[in-house]
């Protein structure tokens, strides 16, 4: 039986696919390729281009494909985006859980792991973060991702759709072959701007801040490698394979790493030297967020094998490096 991977075109996504081919299973893929790459997905996959919103070609995918469970990754996920753009968000994020969900049950499936966030925290409370922590969005797409998971919770007690929600922190690097890896355009994230330095793309890193009440005054994140993100839900698939009840996991590696400890694990991952600028501070960031990831430690079984930021960062470098432009030639 199949694996449907919404999204799976995408930077975690596509990291997934390969982690399910490496575990022998079948992986479909549907993605609309407005942010994905269809290059990111090996050619032996099954490739559905269509959009999760579309419930005549999600009839169609799973009318033709015998699915026992759904990861789903397809969503927008920029919080500067949604801010501009709420309606966007709740649209396609929303709505298309809406689809997706009408889907499984007509069919039958009765499995889903869910890319969920810690944005879903808002502002944190205390640190580390735990599950049972307040849930305060400060963004639409923060707020997108937890309706979405009181969606699933809703759908699981009527129709008995059981699901694993992972709220993940700050995710970075790239497989260890450096065949697929972060490719957005824009880039956003901390790690691919950084390399975007030695890359010869920007001559420097702006940091966002240097006055947050951290050690060395700069964001302090949690980051998880996007191959422990995959690890996590190919056992989250099992955990709910061998009947276990629906939940909310947060995945990150335990520690937090301040900015500037980032681009000093670059300096050391990449040999180069990358000048910085200081810059304002980027509104709506918290100055610190670290996840508490007992509970997948406990219940799925899972820890995060990298835990060390220069070998994060060393894996985004070789795909960085040798494909320069992403997956465009
Ligand atoms: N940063 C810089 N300079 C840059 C880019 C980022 O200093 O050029 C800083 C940011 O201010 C922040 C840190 O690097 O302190 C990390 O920034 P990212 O944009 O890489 O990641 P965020 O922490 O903003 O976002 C992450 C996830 C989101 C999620 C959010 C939850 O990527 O999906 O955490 O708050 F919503």
């Amino acid at each position: 039986m199949a694996v449907l991977v919404c999204g799976g075109a995408g930077y975690i996504g596509s990291h997934m696919v390969d982690e399910l081919l490496k575990k022998g299973e079948e992986p479909i893929v549907v993605d609309n390729l407005r942010t994905g790459h269809k290059k990111a997905v090996p050619a032996a996959v099954r490739f559905y281009q269509e959009d999760i919103r579309d419930s005549g070609a999600m009839d169609k995918i799973f009318t033709e494909n015998d699915i026992e469970a759904v990861i789903h990754f397809a969503a927008c996920s920029l919080v500067g985006e949604s801010m501009e753009k709420p309606l966007l968000y709740l649209n396609n994020n929303v709505y298309g859980m809406q689809v997706l969900l009408e889907t499984m049950v007509k069919h039958g499936v009765d499995k889903i792991v869910f890319s969920s966030s810690a944005a879903t925290y808002g502002e944190p409370q205390s640190i580390p973060i735990r599950e049972t922590d307040p849930t305060e969005p400060t963004n639409p797409y923060g707020e997108s991702k937890l309706i979405m998971e009181k969606m699933m919770k809703w759908v699981c007690l009527k129709h008995g759709v059981r699901y694993v929600s992972l709220r993940y922190f700050n995710v970075a690097g790239a497989s260890e072959d450096g065949h697929i890896g972060e490719d957005h355009k824009p880039e956003s994230h901390l790690v691919p701007i950084i390399l975007q330095v030695p890359l010869k793309k920007r001559e420097a890193i702006t940091i966002y801040g240097q006055d947050y009440p951290t050690e060395d005054g700069t964001c302090v994140r949690d980051y998880v490698h996007v191959a422990d993100l995959a690890d996590a839900h190919m056992k989250a698939i099992n955990y709910l394979r061998a009947g276990g009840n629906s939940d909310i996991f947060n995945l990150g590696s335990g520690n937090g790493f301040s900015v500037k400890e980032m681009i000093d694990a670059a300096r050391k991952a990449t040999g180069e030297d990358i000048p910085v600028i200081s810059g304002q501070r980027r509104s709506g960031d918290p100055a610190r967020l670290v996840a508490s990831s007992e509970k997948a430690e406990k219940v799925l079984k899972w820890k995060a094998k990298y835990t060390d930021m220069e070998s994060i960062i060393k894996t985004a470098w070789k795909w960085h490096k040798n494909h320069p432009n992403g997956f465009c030639k």
